[in-house]
């Protein structure tokens, strides 16, 4: 069983104004499809506290999946693409082009995310957008190929031709 993680960047959770819905909906989310979610945290969207957060999770070396959720638009305080550009050495364009592509089938304003995907060591990193609805879409349209990347990026042998 794979574990996760559940990043909410979000100014107003953080400062208890607003409940943090996003966070709790991806962690069940993943916790239907398998994963045991074995940590979860609110930052502000600050750059340097998002980055701080991403590695101090990642570099535990306790979580195969950290996903975020918040901060990837455009208000001049949305960092967390940067954060994540920041912490990551390899970056896997394909996650983020998948979420975008399946969000266009639903709303336009999908193309306004700047979620990246990246990874940090042994973990994959994935942003997610904030609202509870953007952040189920998107992570669902990811879901059925992370089991594949992880195990390749736990380093088990794996059969690329065999199709789920
Ligand atoms: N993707 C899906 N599937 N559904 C949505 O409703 N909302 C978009 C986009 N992606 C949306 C979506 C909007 S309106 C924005 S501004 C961006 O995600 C970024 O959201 P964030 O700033 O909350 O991270």
């Amino acid at each position: 069983m794979f574990h996760a993680a559940v990043l909410t960047v979000s100014d107003r959770s953080f400062r208890g104004e607003r409940p943090d819905e996003g966070g709790p909906l991806v962690a069940g989310l993943l916790r239907e499809a398998g994963f045991a979610v074995v940590k979860t945290a609110v930052v502000p969207d600050e750059q340097s506290l998002i980055e701080t957060a991403l590695r101090e999770i990642a570099d535990t070396g306790e979580v195969q999946l950290l996903v975020t959720t918040g901060g990837t638009g455009f208000a001049p305080r949305d960092v967390t693409p940067e954060a994540t550009l920041a912490v990551c050495q390899r970056m896997v364009p394909g996650i983020p082009e998948t979420m975008r592509y399946a969000s266009l089938q639903i709303t336009p304003r999908a193309m306004l995310s700047r979620a990246q995907a990246g990874i940090r060591g042994s973990t994959l990193i994935i942003n997610l957008p904030g609202s509870p609805k953007a952040a189920k879409e998107n992570i669902e349209a990811v879901l059925p190929a992370l089991g594949h990347g992880l195990e390749m990026l736990s380093g088990r042998p794996t059969d690329c031709a065999k199709t789920e």
